[in-house]
């Protein structure tokens, strides 16, 4: 069986006993030459019926961790990041993740958003979480920084792309981001892809939410009828059909419940948590967990969250005594939280008051630029790529939806 990684499908060979090679082993690289015809087994539509085989890489069986006809755990192929990918299930894995990549790309190209690079090193803290890594620290020689400021890996692009959003109106980039989070979660890595968008002219949270559920939708059935095949082995065998298929539907409206709501569903369920839900709190996986379960299995947005617990650019709601901002989130069955949007303060009083009480306001100099030239509603989101791969596959851990996971304690390769 040859397999050229282009299909789940292996291309079987048959060959004349005489054309038998001694270090024709299961692993090695070969180049056949011989007919393509029509196979006369059930399992398969063609065969290659072989004239000369050459191995052009023998294989060493005896020390190669993946063996015929095995169907290794995920998680003994982890170890071997060099060699997983030759794995059927990592194998369709990456051609998956690779069309998911083309279509989300196409989904912005063909909605008008411009594709902006947004730079991986900065000197900024988007997300103001301290879950930097800091990078180039000192020049040696002069003792100084490389940069004469400290520069970290970015955590996100956003503020990059709100900077975009104010010359093109809407904007997408889609690269690696990077946090260090101590983490030894299934949903958390280190390095990370990330998709954001940012869109001027939104006064509404809908309309943000609007472009998550058709990005989600788009992207999922466009994978769903391109890798038919890749697919269904996670299906199959990796975790029971989700009800992926279900909620791609153009008729499927996404369910949305605001924070308020959610902590009251949480404090009525049946169950205790380890972390008391009380409106003000953080949602804990635990409590995405429940709502989600609690809407019966299928993607929860939840909306309007507090004040106190949203970063700084996320767009006062002016209401109280529950002070909330135009936050949302995208909750997900089996991962939790996939998504992460809001407005964006846009009006340079409210902003520069709350830069000014975080102690920010020189760094953010050229932030409160943009709320005085020109300054429009605008607002945008970022979805986490691996666990969307992680959602609509059914894969419990985020490890196995990237060619090389990076977390804490481990940077193999
Ligand atoms: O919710 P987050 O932190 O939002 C932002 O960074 C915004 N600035 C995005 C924006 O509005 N442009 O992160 C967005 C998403 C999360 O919902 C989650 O899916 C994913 O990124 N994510 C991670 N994925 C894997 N490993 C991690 N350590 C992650 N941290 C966040
Ligand atoms: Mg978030």
């Amino acid at each position: 069986h040859i397999n050229d990684g282009s299909s789940l499908e292996s291309l079987q060979v048959v060959a004349d006993p005489s054309l038998e090679k001694r270090d024709l082993t299961f692993g090695s690289a070969v180049e056949v030459q011989g007919k393509l015809v029509k196979s006369p087994h059930r399992m398969q539509n063609m065969e290659l019926q072989a004239e000369t085989i050459r191995v052009v890489g023998p294989c060493d069986i005896w020390s190669f961790p993946l063996k015929m006809k095995e169907r290794h755990p995920l998680e003994y192929v982890r170890q071997f990041p060099h060699l997983r990918c030759r794995n059927n299930t990592l194998g369709a894995l990456l051609r998956i993740r690779s069309e998911a990549t083309a279509a989300t790309h196409s989904f912005f190209q063909n909605n008008g958003y411009v594709h902006i690079h947004t730079p991986i090193i900065t000197s900024n803290d988007c997300e103001g979480a301290g879950e930097l890594f800091q990078i180039a620290a000192k020049d040696s020689a002069e003792e100084t920084h490389f940069f004469n400021v400290p520069a970290f890996l970015t955590v996100s692009g956003q503020l990059h792309l709100e900077v975009m959003a104010g010359a093109f109106t809407h904007v997408f980039t889609f690269g690696p981001t990077f946090r260090a989070e101590n983490s030894q979660s299934r949903r958390h890595l280190a390095e990370f892809y990330m998709v954001e968008a940012e869109l001027s002219f939104t006064e509404s949270l809908q309309d943000i939410m609007q472009v998550m559920e058709d990005l989600f939708k788009t992207v999922t059935s466009t994978v769903l009828s391109k890798c038919p095949r890749d697919v269904e082995l996670f299906h199959k065998y990796i975790a029971p059909a989700q009800k992926v298929m279900h909620v791609t539907g153009k008729n499927y409206s996404l369910v949305v419940i605001s924070y308020s709501e959610a902590v009251e569903i949480l404090k009525q369920a049946p169950q205790t948590f380890t972390f008391k839900p009380e409106w003000g709190c953080d949602l804990q996986t635990e409590h995405e967990k429940y709502l989600v379960k609690h809407c019966g299995e299928v993607p929860v947005f939840v909306i309007n969250y507090p004040y106190d617990l949203k970063p700084f650019y996320m767009r006062d709601n002016e209401d109280g005594p529950q002070h909330t901002v135009a936050a949302v989130d995208l909750l997900v069955p089996g991962v939790g939280e996939l998504c992460g949007g809001s407005l964006r303060e846009e009006r340079l009083p409210f902003l520069e008051s709350r830069l000014q009480r975080l102690g920010l306001t020189d760094a953010y100099q050229w932030y409160l630029d943009l709320r005085k030239f020109g300054s429009v509603p605008h607002g945008g989101f970022g979805m986490g790529f691996e666990r969307y791969l992680q959602y609509i596959l059914g894969v419990d851990n985020i490890k196995d939806v990237i060619p090389f996971p990076r977390f804490s304690h481990s940077c193999l390769l």
